[in-house]
């Protein structure tokens, strides 16, 4: 147990030193302070100071010094947090413990497991009534029976059976010493309240019992099936379980398939307990379970431990089929292989096992296994589209899925396949994925964007001190130190401003750089002419910039689609990030107000021109402040003739910076006249 930061700030604010101190030895005043003989070491004249003003003593004497804590702690001999509590019980503070992260931690693991063993009591419980009960055989035995359930699955799904009855499990239990709080938690239990009596009863009555496992085979919840199902919903399942059972990160028969799937080397998907059991009995070990959820990002992590190979197989009814195609863009997305199969209108694997059996459900499987590029079409293309617009749209949702594959190689080869499967020329569709990925590239660098503006809000960065106004005079009279750290202020500054111009140089090379500037100069040719000595600062602007000149050796004129297209996805990402800007008037908006908003390219060659001069001068403060430093280290090394070859240097730098000003100057109120 700690005492909470909170009450310790309370006890500080509360003690006042000179009663803390008063109440061991007398004190007396002296101007602002107080003074006695030191109790801590043996003194006749009083050498033991006590300031009110700042609540803290000290002792000339002996040097013992420190505040209302402190002084409790030496004089009484007590511990830090002892002392705490001496000095809330004399200002009358209630302390409020909390659990250091070790207790807490040790007591969940405690409770934790305690949930399990109950959990698996409870398993056998059910298995026991299902097996040995009366009522367990006549109805839930016959139930599995009619449902063509194997004994051998009712052993290796362990599965049970709950008597009909408000108290059954939980009085066994307590006869079995388990504390009823977490026969509440777990969920086994429920318990109302109304009005003026609580409520407790098993969660689960008169239904056969699936025992969900983890991977390791420990119970983790139940799912319980009615047995008939016009008057009560049809599954009653465990809650979560904080710690032990969440079912977004649970798949069921994980632990009965692991093996399988390994060997197979693939994993079918289906939607229920019943499927995933029939599945087993028809021979087909490596099946796995949603249980009617929609398929999560754990879900697919936990198959892909054992394989990247999926076939989905939901039931074939419309909502089989949706939650499949959902599925299907999840598993795409986690670089999943993914195969689907489309079961006829109304059944699911156990409805066409029981009907047909295992030998034609395994023809089926392999007569009916697509890719999913063709499961969709075949599914969402079925009608005779006839509508182009409607066939649009099914296409653009199909290749959406193919705009999800992460592999660049995988994804070419599923370009092929619609190209055949859809019957659209090749272009359309690269076009088309070019587009979404791009749109996923934004929406990554505005979560990006969130995140960082966050972390600013909250941790502001007050260690730098403020950029003084002129790091550099005209005149020169040797460096003096202190401005020594503030070169580091100053370069760090000049990398900030670089990154914005060396971003608006790129901006504009992607997106107007088959601009004509004048007849016969595109805005690629100038640019990267009056650029051509000067090195970027930042390393992905580099990059951008060294992509841009290969690709115009190779005699390519790249814009912002190349980039995407064959960038890799940090530079797509700020290709997307900086070419796309906030506000795009859009052209309804003259026509609406019948008013003229200049466009970008009108202001182009003055835009260019300007970021040419930007992008020198900082250049030249980048180079000035290196030259500085240099300066400074001749200096120290008294390296003279350096120094003065030096600082010819540096003025004829600080002559050009100060020319290209005025023409930037210049530039800047000519385009403000635009
Ligand atoms: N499910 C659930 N709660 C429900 C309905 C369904 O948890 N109220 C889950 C169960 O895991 C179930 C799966 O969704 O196994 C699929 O549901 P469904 O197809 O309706 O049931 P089946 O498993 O096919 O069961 P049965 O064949 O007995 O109808
Ligand atoms: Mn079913």
């Amino acid at each position: 147990m700690r005492i909470s930061e909170e009450t310790i700030r309370r006890i500080k604010d509360a003690a006042i030193i000179e009663e803390v101190v008063g109440d061991f030895v007398s004190l007396k005043r002296k101007g602002a302070n107080l003074w006695a003989c030191c109790p801590f070491h043996h003194e006749k004249t009083p050498s033991f100071s006590v300031s009110p003003a700042k609540g803290i003593y000290k002792c000339f004497g002996c040097g013992a010094a420190g505040d209302s804590v402190k002084f409790i702690m030496d004089i009484e001999g007590l511990s830090y947090p002892d002392a705490l509590r001496y000095l809330a019980n004399k200002y009358n503070i209630e302390i409020e413990e909390s659990y250091t992260p070790n207790e807490l931690h040790e007591q969940a693991r405690s409770q934790r497991e305690s949930m399990l063993v109950l959990l698996n009591f409870a398993k056998n419980f059910f298995k026991t009534q299902l097996l040995a009960s009366s009522e367990g055989q006549s109805i839930g035995l016959s139930y599995f029976k009619e449902r063509n359930i194997h004994l051998s699955s009712i052993e290796t799904f362990e599965l049970g059976y709950s008597l009909n009855d408000w108290h059954a499990l939980e009085q066994a239990a307590l006869k079995q010493q388990f504390n009823p709080e977490l026969l509440e938690k777990t969920g086994l239990v429920v318990v109302k309240q109304s009005q003026d009596k609580t409520q407790r009863y098993d969660r689960f009555r008169g239904r056969v019992i699936f025992p969900i496992h983890d991977l390791s085979g420990k119970v983790i919840a139940f799912g319980a099936r009615a047995l008939k199902t016009e008057d009560q919903p049809k599954y009653l399942n465990s809650p979560e379980i904080e710690g032990i059972y969440l079912k977004g990160e649970t798949l069921y028969g994980i632990f009965q398939a692991k093996k399988a799937i390994r060997q197979a080397d693939h994993c079918f998907l289906t939607e229920g307990y019943l499927d995933v059991i029939a599945m087993h009995q028809a021979g087909i070990a490596n099946v796995v379970a949603s249980s009617g959820t929609s398929l999560t990002e754990e879900q697919i992590r936990l198959i892909k431990r054992f394989t990247d190979n999926v076939t989905v197989l939901y039931d074939g009814d419309t909502a089989g089929i949706k939650a499949s195609l959902r599925g299907i863009d999840m598993l795409l997305e986690q670089g999943m292989n993914v195969h689907a199969v489309a079961l006829p209108e109304g059944e699911d694997p156990d409805s066409f096992i029981r009907k047909q059996g295992a030998i034609a459900f395994k023809n089926y499987l392999q007569a009916h296994t697509t890719d999913f590029v063709s499961f969709k079409a075949c599914i969402l293309l079925t009608e005779q589209v006839r509508d182009p617009l409607k066939k649009a749209e099914i296409v653009r949702e199909i290749i959406q899925s193919v705009a999800k594959i992460p592999d660049a190689i995988k994804r070419e080869l599923f370009i092929q396949q619609c190209t055949t499967a859809l019957q659209v020329r090749e272009e359309i569709i690269r076009a088309e994925i070019s587009q979404m990925l791009w749109k996923a590239a934004q929406q990554r660098k505005q979560e990006q964007e969130n995140i960082l503006t966050n972390k600013a809000q909250h941790q502001p960065d007050k260690s730098l001190p403020p950029l003084p106004e002129e790091p550099f005079g005209e005149k020169y009279d040797g460096i003096p130190d202190e401005l020594v750290d503030t070169t580091r202020v100053f370069q760090k500054s000049v990398t900030h401003i670089i990154n914005r111009h060396e971003q608006e140089c790129i901006r504009l090379l992607l997106k107007y750089g088959q601009h004509y500037l004048e007849d016969n100069l595109k805005l690629w040719q100038y640019l990267l002419h009056e650029i051509d000595d000067i090195e970027f600062h930042t390393p992905l602007y580099r990059r951008i910039l060294e992509m841009y000149k290969d690709a115009i050796l190779q005699g390519e004129e790249p814009d912002v689609q190349y980039f995407i297209r064959y960038a890799s996805p940090e530079v797509v990402a700020i290709v997307a990030n900086i070419t796309e800007s906030k506000y795009e008037a859009s052209p309804n908006w003259e026509l609406m107000h019948n008013i003229y908003i200049p466009k970008e390219t009108d202001k182009l060659p003055i835009a260019v021109y300007e970021n040419i001069l930007r992008l020198k001068k900082e250049f030249i403060e980048k180079l000035e402040s290196e030259t500085f430093a240099e300066i400074k280290r001749a200096e120290k090394h008294q390296n003279d003739q350096q120094v003065v070859s030096l600082l010819q240097a540096y003025s004829q730098l600080a002559k050009q910076r100060v020319a290209i000003a005025k023409e930037l100057g210049n530039v800047v109120s000519v385009r403000s006249l635009l």
